[in-house]
């Protein structure tokens, strides 16, 4: 069944002409990507040791996501009004960039907030009881404190085991992927004796406002549950191109909300990364079997249109095919769907890009095999592939996956702004007494079969971050 969006016609205009700048790497002279590219790696050392950590996933019953869920706060902003607002014709955004809507997080939504709502949706999903998880990860770029990581605060949230590893991952938009294929690859060594691994990207995505990066801002986390037999998708565990680079293309000094970003560039080093990444993947994948779809991060949909692009260019396809209704259309304009609904979610992007497709068409695209495309500014990226298991669609098709996106409230103009007037000063709102009272009382802890929900209630007199579940 191939699902329609009410709603969110997608309407890309325009082609990417990839070109190299001399502040760019010359990715295309370094790494020759042509099709007739000698699959020199095959016998080397290091494809060795991918079969080998291929072989140990694959005698577990394969090794991927399992489960996978969303969420957004309650508000968000039409593009068009913002376009009003700023003087820009509508078009420029909707179309020129791809986005119709941008999650936007009130006072009691922060990443914490947003990841407990999306881990405890992916468990509900699942079937699976927090006493299953041994592994939790939370990639975010937007973390709320120096120390204290938001895995531990979702441990509380959540009721994990005490005998659960918990970290945070940090590289801007790639941290989540960090995550998960560390889980990936602490699932083939051994190490998790059956236990499942909860992943969770979550980030709020802000910019100056009125800044050019305004209009591709965003809320949001994705949750994914790892395992062994996987029942959405299944990884190609050992088989990743990474690529690297110190570059200044996106960055947030510690005392700022706002990201700073040297936008064109910052386009430019995320073609650079993708053709490195795919470069890299291609010498150890099996190209026998093409990719049926590509989902990439996607900062703002048209980004994945220009990266399909360039990714036909290398594999020598056709030009036009990519620019006109042909293969964008049907390899990656159902991935586009729910991003261009709640905007950039950094981390979570390419999750929820999955997602969007998976809950597009996954019945077609059972037993078939798909691309993943994760960039983070800095940068580092990843290219990597999974097979769709068969029976994800009666898996997603159960989950009511586009619930967080209804009964949300439409914001003003005003009201968007007075909100990131309040951002500002947010992290040293005191929490009202009620809930300034249940320090030390234990954690909160999120029923699993009830509907409640994680809120921020600001910080107490020792500048803790408190919560309280409603
Ligand atoms: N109708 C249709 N299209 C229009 C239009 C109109 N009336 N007016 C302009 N456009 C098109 C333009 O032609 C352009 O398309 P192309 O790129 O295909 O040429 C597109 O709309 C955007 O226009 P501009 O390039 O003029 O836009 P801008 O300069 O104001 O800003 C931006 C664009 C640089 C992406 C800016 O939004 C930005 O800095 N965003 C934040 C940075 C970012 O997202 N970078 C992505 C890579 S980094 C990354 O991936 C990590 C991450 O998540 C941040």
């Amino acid at each position: 069944m191939r699902r329609v969006f009410a709603g969110t016609a997608f309407a890309l205009v325009g082609a990417h002409k990839f070109t190299l700048t001399e502040d760019s790497v010359p990715i295309m002279t370094t790494l020759p990507i042509s099709p007739a590219a000698p699959d020199s790696a095959s016998g080397s050392p290091d494809c060795a040791l991918a079969r080998s950590t291929a072989a140990a996933a694959a005698a577990l019953g394969g090794v991927g996501i399992d489960a996978i869920a969303f969420a957004v706060p309650r508000s968000y902003l039409e593009l068009t009004e913002l376009a009003a607002a700023r003087g820009v014709a509508p078009e420029k955004y909707t179309s020129g960039l791809g986005t119709l809507q941008m999650a936007i997080a009130g006072p009691e939504e922060d990443p914490v907030t947003l990841a407990a709502q999306a881990a405890h949706r992916v468990l509900r999903a699942s079937g699976r009881s927090p006493a299953e998880i041994g592994l939790c990860i939370v990639g975010t770029e937007t973390a709320v404190d120096h120390s204290k990581p938001i895995a531990s605060y979702l441990h509380g949230l959540l009721g994990l085991p005490r005998s659960c590893r918990v970290f945070e991952t940090k590289h801007a938009c790639f941290g989540g992927t960090a995550g998960l294929l560390n889980a990936v690859d602490w699932i083939a060594a051994g190490s998790a004796r059956g236990r499942a691994a909860l992943i969770v990207c979550t980030d709020i995505a802000r910019y100056t406002v009125g800044s050019a990066g305004e209009p591709t801002q965003g809320a949001g986390a994705v949750a994914m549950l790892v395992s062994a037999r996987p029942r959405l998708v299944e990884l190609e565990v050992g088989i990743s191109g990474s690529y690297a680079l110190d570059v200044h293309d996106f960055w947030r000094p510690l005392h700022r909300k706002d990201a700073l970003v040297d936008g064109h560039f910052s386009v430019q080093c995320y073609l650079d990364a993708l053709a490195g990444a795919y470069g890299q993947w291609r010498l150890l994948a099996d190209e026998r079997e093409p990719l049926a779809r590509t989902c990439y991060h996607v900062p703002y949909g048209k980004l994945a249109r220009k990266a399909h692009q360039l990714r036909c260019q290398l594999d020598g396809r056709d030009d036009s095919a990519a620019a006109g209704p042909g293969s964008f259309a049907v390899e990656v304009e159902p991935s586009l769907r729910l991003p261009a609904q709640v905007g950039n979610i950094y981390t979570g992007s390419l999750y929820l890009a999955l997602l969007s497709l998976l809950y597009s068409e996954a019945a077609e695209l059972e037993n078939k095999r798909i691309g993943l495309f994760s960039y983070g500014s800095g940068c580092a990226a990843e290219f990597f592939a999974g097979r769709v298991r068969p029976g994800a669609a009666a898996l997603i098709d159960a989950m009511d996956v586009a619930a967080p996106l209804r009964d949300r409230h439409r914001l003003t103009i005003p009201e968007y702004e007075q909100l990131r007037q309040n951002d500002l000063h947010a992290d040293q709102r005191p929490a009202e007494a009620i809930h300034a009272a249940a320090v030390g009382q234990g954690p909160l802890t999120l029923d699993l079969e009830s509907q409640r929900q994680a809120r921020f209630c600001g910080i107490d007199p020792k500048e803790r971050r408190i919560y309280s579940v409603q």
